[in-house]
């Protein structure tokens, strides 16, 4: 297995009124090509505050973060830029879509930024073609105000995809969504895992990180503990088997 990201005694202290909050406190992670990594833990633990360091969305106080060949703590910030557009996919909730543009422009933005990724026109055929896989090209042209929660959260997805990432980053995909749709998002990012894509995302939900590949549990910026899933029982072993897992660590 090829290891896609390494992650060494990443540390990230915020200060507040002179106050400094250790959040990271020297987590250390291994991720390999094609896994699909589940963050969960309490509230407060550090689960976005990981996702967005080792996303360098976010520069970590300390560490390494290793990813592709490359430490990206220690590149410039253009470099960093590139690598954030060309390799990486972001489904966080606070990346808000223009309010100005319609679905299919916002899911192109990222691909027109991009030098790669072919001419305009098969940039716009992907976008298509991501939407139909996803099942809402009828809304291409609408407003984003025009749509479901559900929808705009496949558009999200669409958009994080554009490039091609080799890893998605997502925090609570399907934190904002019903049960019928949630499953139906998670369907398609596990549909995305097993086409190649490397994913690591913060859920609250077992049920959604039951169908990850593993999962780790944060508590007070650390790794407590991580859990593989078994990938040849069925949905409900392994849902019941991850329950008891964190319930022994206090969930
Ligand atoms: N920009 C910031 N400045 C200061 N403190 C911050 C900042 N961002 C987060 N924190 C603090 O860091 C800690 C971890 O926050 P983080 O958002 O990573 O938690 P989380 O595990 O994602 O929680 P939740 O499940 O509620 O989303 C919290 O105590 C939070 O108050
Ligand atoms: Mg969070």
């Amino acid at each position: 297995m090829t290891t896609v990201m390494e992650i060494k005694d990443l540390c990230k202290t915020y200060v507040v009124d002179k106050r400094q909050i250790n959040v990271l406190k020297n987590v250390n992670l291994k991720v390999d090509e094609g896994e699909m990594v589940a963050i969960m833990g309490p509230s407060g633990s550090g689960k976005s505050t990981l996702l967005y360091s080792i996303s360098g969305m976010d520069q970590a106080t300390s560490g390494k973060v290793r990813f592709d060949g490359t430490d990206i703590t220690e590149v410039k910030e253009n470099e960093l830029a590139e690598i954030r557009l060309d390799k990486m996919g972001f489904i966080f909730q606070q990346m808000f879509m223009m309010k100005n543009l319609t679905i299919l422009d916002n899911i192109l933005l990222p691909a027109f930024e991009s030098k790669k990724g072919g001419s305009r026109e098969e940039k716009i055929r992907k976008g298509e073609d991501l939407m139909r896989k996803l099942g809402i090209i009828d809304i291409a042209d609408n407003d984003i105000n025009e749509v479901s929660g559900g929808q705009l959260q496949r558009a999200c997805i669409c958009r994080s995809m554009i490039n091609s990432p080799k890893i998605l980053f997502a925090d609570e995909p399907t934190g904002a969504l019903n049960r019928t749709t949630s499953n139906e998002v998670m369907d398609e990012l596990v549909k995305l895992n097993r086409g190649g894509t490397t994913i690591m995302m913060v859920t609250h939900d077992s049920r959604i990180a039951s169908r990850c590949t593993r999962v780790l549990f944060i508590v007070d910026g650390n790794i407590k503990g991580e859990f593989n899933n078994d990938p040849d029982a069925d949905d409900r072993t392994r849902e019941r088997a991850l329950n008891n897992w964190l319930m022994d660590l206090g969930w």
